[in-house]
């Protein structure tokens, strides 16, 4: 019944994409039904420099509020469109822009690099903005002697100093899916598949990266996985992410490090909400022209910093 009814959906779909002239873009944490249907699925980094090159008039964005934002900066002359307004990004709501302007005092020699899940608000008072798979590389390509504030993630920005020795003035923002992930998770899945390679996102918690054999951003655990001989992983991310994997390489087993890895958000889009979405040209993402430009400039930096793997 319900296949019958996703096929029902699908063909709905299809035929209000083409009347609109849109694109569907998915993140790698949402449901299968989503990730199967979409043009292009990817990462951050990867969906944004796709939402900027597309010569669609209208971009569906299947991921949280951050995200849509960015494709609406990156491409003000489209319409992003978010199927369900609510689908929003705890991490990027731990650091308001007038946090981030009081902290800019505190420091007022130091550059600002944003993690791209931030607010439109906290990248126009950024200087630059990165994803997990350039994070490192934007921050290197940095002047040496400048002091550097890395909102809203600790996680990442701790992983950051620790690959380039540099002194960052971090904030306490967590992504609530990461962190859930523990030491315990990993050793007592560890001690059950001893030949697998662990995988974990920058956003999990150091003990949980210590124990890891790769930190890798989505993309490239996707990239990581396509070139090893290995045929066992465990993955320390969402769990919306074993679905990528393994339709990217059946023949690997994919194990998660915890089954409480879920980003609610990122699930609130559904089948239904997309045909919503492009019926009604509904939820429209724009940013207020002040606040976009002085965004585009940090954004415009994240997607020409590419990662080096
Ligand atoms: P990636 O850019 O690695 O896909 O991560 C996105 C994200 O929001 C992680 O929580």
């Amino acid at each position: 019944m319900r296949c019958e009814m996703n096929g029902h959906l699908l063909e709905r779909i299809k035929k209000l994409k083409a009347e609109r002239n849109a694109v569907i873009l998915a993140h790698n944490y949402q449901p299968g039904e989503i990730q199967d249907l979409a043009d292009f699925t990817g990462d951050s980094l990867g969906l944004s420099i796709k939402a900027a090159q597309t010569d669609a008039e209208v971009i569906v964005f299947c991921g949280v509020q951050f995200m849509a934002e960015t494709a609406a900066i990156l491409s003000p002359e489209k319409i992003v469109l978010l199927p369900d307004k609510n689908a929003g990004c705890p991490l990027a709501d731990m650091v308001t822009a007038e946090q981030l302007r009081q902290l800019k005092q505190k420091h007022p020699d130091a550059l600002v690099v944003c993690y791209v899940n931030s607010s439109a608000e906290v990248k126009a008072e950024s200087d630059y903005c990165c994803t997990s798979a350039n994070a490192v590389e934007v921050v290197e390509s940095l002047p040496i002697d400048k002091k550097i504030i890395f909102v809203p993630d600790q996680h990442l920005g701790q992983f950051v100093i620790e690959k380039t020795g540099r002194n960052l003035v971090l904030w306490p923002g967590y992504c609530a899916s990461h962190v859930v992930i523990t030491e315990e998770d990993i050793k007592r899945v560890k001690a059950k598949y001893p030949d697998a390679i662990v995988m974990a996102h920058p956003e999990c918690t150091e003990p949980v990266k210590q124990l890891s054999d790769q930190i890798l951003s989505t993309g490239q655990m996707l990239r990581y996985v396509e070139k090893s001989t290995a045929k066992r992983f465990i993955v320390a991310t969402e769990t919306g992410m074993i679905y990528a994997l393994k339709k990217q390489n059946p023949e690997a087993e994919f194990i998660a490090a915890s089954d409480r890895a879920i980003c609610p958000n990122m699930k609130m889009i559904s089948l239904e909400k997309i045909v919503w979405s492009l019926e009604d040209m509904q939820y429209k993402v724009a940013i207020a022209d002040e606040i976009r430009i002085k965004a585009k400039k940090a954004l415009d930096r994240m997607v020409e910093v590419l990662p080096a793997k």
